[in-house]
C-alpha cells in the first residue's frame, strides 16, 4: 500500500480481547499484523491474563520490536483469588460486562493508552464482540470508531443473530431430550441441517433468561452498532453465511485464518520470528516423540483451554484410544478433569498401553503439532482457533464440542464442510474407537481429500490476491482513514428487541 508522506504519527489502535486462550491468541496475531504494517497498538489484557502470558511467553520482548506497541492491563472486576480456569470464564465475562464500563472510559480519557510524547490518542478500538455493548456506548460517547472482532466463526455469529427469532417463533426452550434432533426452522440458510443439539450450548437452558444465553444473544445484537466487524474466517469457507451477516452488518473484514496470515506476512518481510501466545507452559517433548512416528499415523487430541470433563469421560476416551490401536498424542491439561487430578485412580492397563503408542502432555505447541507429518487426525473440542488450525494443516477432525459456539462449529465440520465427524453428546469407548478407526483408516481417503482441498483454499486466501489478504489491507487502510474522520458507519439497527 502506498501512503502519503506525513509527519503525523500513525493511528493508535486499542485492542481488547476476551481473556481466554483462543481469543487472546487470535487478537495478539491481529495486533501483530497491524503493528507489522506500521500502526501503533495498545493491547489491553486483564491483569490475570497478562501475568500468565508474561510467565509462559516472550511477548514483552517480541512486541517491543514494534514501534509504538504497548501492553496495558485492566481489572476483570473479580477478587484476585477468584478461580479463573476452565468454564469459570463465563463469570469473568459477566464481571467485565458489569464492572468495567467506568474503568474503560477513564482509561480512554487518560494518558495511559499511548499518549506519551509524539504518540497520538486512540483513534480506533477493536474489541471482542462479547464486550460489544458497554464498549460501543463509550466509543460513541467519545466519538472513537469501534470495530467488533467476533472470535467465533461466522456460522455461530449468524445463529446468535437469529436466536431472538428462534425464541419468538417458540422453537426455544427445548421440550426435552426427545426434542434434541428436531430441525430449527428460524435460522435462514441452515434449515436443512441445524438441529436443536447444534445450537450454541447456552440454548439448552430451560429458562430463557439464563444469563449465559442472554450475554451471548444480547452482545451479538450490538454488532451492527459498530463501524465494522472483523471475523477470523475466509470467504471460501463461510462465504454464504458472511453474505447473510452482511445484510445486518455491511462492513465485514474476513481476514482469517489469522495465524496463517501472520506467518505469510512475516515471511514476506523476511521476518520469520514468531513464537507462542500461550497461557500455559508449552511442553515441546511431544515434538521429539512425533518425529519418531510414521507419517499420518497419529491422532492428536486436545480439548482446548476451557473444557472440563468428568473422570468417567476421561476414562471412556482413554479406553477408546488404546482399544483403537491408533497412536495418539493427548493434551491433558492439569485442570481438564473436574475435581480430582487427571491421573488419580487410572486403571494400570491404560497407563501400560499408553506407553506402547501414546504420549501425554499438559500443553503442546498446537500449530506445530498439526503441521507435523506424523499427525493424521485431530480429536478436538471444536474451538474456533483449533478448527482453523486444523483446516490450514489439512488434518481431518473428530469433534467433541463442549460449550458455547462449539456445538455449531462441529455441525459445520461434519455436515457442511465434510471435514470430519461430529461426536457431540456422546462419550462411549466403543463409539470413540469406531470413529477413530473411521477417521484414520476406513474413511481416511474421503476426509483427507476434503481436508486437502479446504487447506489449499485457506492458504490461498492469505496469499497476495487472496480474499483475506485483500480484506486485511482494506482494514488497515480504513483504520488509517479513521484519523481523517472518513470511516463509515454500519446501518442503524434496533437492539434489545
Ligand atoms: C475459546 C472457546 O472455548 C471456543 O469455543 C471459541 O471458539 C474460542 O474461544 P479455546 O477453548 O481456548 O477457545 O479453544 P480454541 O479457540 O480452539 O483455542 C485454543 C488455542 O490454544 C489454539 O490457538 C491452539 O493452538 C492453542 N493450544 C491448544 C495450544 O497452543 N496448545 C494446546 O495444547 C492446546
Amino acid at each position: 500500500m502506498e501512503h502519503q508522506v506525513s509527519h503525523r504519527p500513525p493511528p493508535r489502535v486499542l485492542v481488547f480481547p476476551l481473556p481466554a486462550q483462543g481469543p487472546v491468541n487470535s487478537m495478539l496475531k491481529l495486533a501483530e499484523l497491524l503493528a507489522l504494517e506500521g500502526l501503533y497498538v495498545t493491547f489491553l489484557n486483564t491483569h490475570f491474563t497478562h501475568n500468565r502470558l508474561l510467565l509462559h511467553t516472550d511477548i514483552q520482548a517480541r512486541f517491543e520490536t514494534y514501534p509504538g506497541f504497548l501492553f496495558k492491563t485492566i481489572s476483570d472486576g473479580l477478587p484476585d483469588d477468584h478461580p479463573r480456569s476452565g468454564d469459570t470464564i463465563m463469570e469473568v465475562i459477566h464481571s467485565i460486562n458489569s464492572e468495567s464500563k467506568s474503568i474503560f472510559k477513564q482509561l480512554l480519557l487518560s494518558n495511559e493508552l499511548g499518549t506519551s510524547e509524539g504518540n497520538p490518542l486512540v483513534s480506533c478500538i477493536i474489541v471482542d464482540g462479547i464486550f460489544g455493548g458497554f464498549t460501543t456506548d463509550i466509543a460513541n460517547e467519545l466519538h472513537i470508531p469501534i470495530i467488533h472482532f467476533r472470535t467465533f466463526g461466522a456460522c455461530c455469529i449468524w445463529v446468535n443473530m437469529n436466536i431472538p427469532n428462534v425464541i419468538e417463533a417458540g422453537e426455544l426452550p427445548v421440550r426435552g431430550e426427545e426434542d434434541m434432533d428436531r430441525l430449527i426452522k428460524n435460522v435462514p440458510a441452515m434449515e436443512s441441517f441445524l438441529r436443536f443439539r447444534d445450537l450454541p450450548s447456552f440454548c439448552r437452558a430451560s429458562d430463557l433468561t439464563d444469563p449465559n444465553l442472554q450475554v451471548f444473544v444480547q452482545q451479538t445484537l450490538h454488532s451492527p452498532r459498530a463501524q465494522a466487524i472483523i471475523l477470523n474466517t475466509f470467504e471460501d469457507l463461510e462465504g454464504p453465511i458472511l453474505s447473510r451477516i452482511r445484510t445486518l452488518c455491511p462492513n465485514i473484514y474476513s481476514i482469517g485464518p489469522l495465524h496463517m496470515q501472520l506467518k505469510r506476512r512475516l515471511a514476506s518481510k523476511e521476518s520469520s520470528f514468531q513464537s507462542s501466545n500461550s497461557l500455559f507452559e508449552v511442553d515441546r517433548s511431544c515434538m521429539t516423540w512425533l518425529d519418531a512416528q510414521p507419517p499420518k499415523t497419529v491422532i492428536y487430541i486436545s480439548f482446548g483451554s476451557i473444557t472440563v470433563m468428568k473422570r468417567n469421560q476421561l476414562i471412556e476416551f482413554w479406553y477408546g484410544l488404546v482399544n483403537s490401536n491408533i497412536r495418539f498424542l493427548w493434551v491433558a491439561r492439569l485442570d481438564l478433569v473436574a475435581g480430582d487430578g487427571n491421573h488419580a485412580q487410572i486403571p494400570p492397563e491404560l497407563l501400560e498401553k499408553t506407553k506402547d503408542r501414546g504420549f501425554i502432555v499438559g500443553w503442546a505447541p498446537q500449530e506445530e503439532v498439526l503441521a507435523h507429518p506424523a499427525v493424521g487426525g485431530f480429536l478436538t473440542h471444536s474451538g474456533w482457533n483449533s478448527i482453523l488450525e486444523s483446516i490450514v494443516a489439512a488434518v481431518p477432525m473428530i469433534c467433541w464440542p463442549y460449550f458455547a459456539d462449539q456445538q455449531v462449529n462441529s455441525r459445520f465440520v461434519s455436515e457442511v464442510w465434510k471435514l470430519g465427524m461430529d461426536m457431540k453428546d456422546v462419550c462411549d469407548r466403543k463409539i470413540i474407537e469406531k470413529m477413530l478407526n473411521d477417521l484414520m483408516v476406513e474413511r481416511n481417503e474421503e476426509f483427507s481429500k476434503a481436508a486437502n482441498k479446504m487447506g489449499r483454499l485457506a492458504r490461498q486466501s492469505v496469499h497476495k490476491g487472496g480474499s483475506s489478504y485483500h480484506n486485511l489491507d482494506r482494514l488497515i487502510e480504513d483504520i488509517r482513514l479513521t484519523s481523517s474522520g472518513r470511516f463509515g458507519r454500519q446501518v442503524d439497527i434496533q437492539i434489545n428487541k
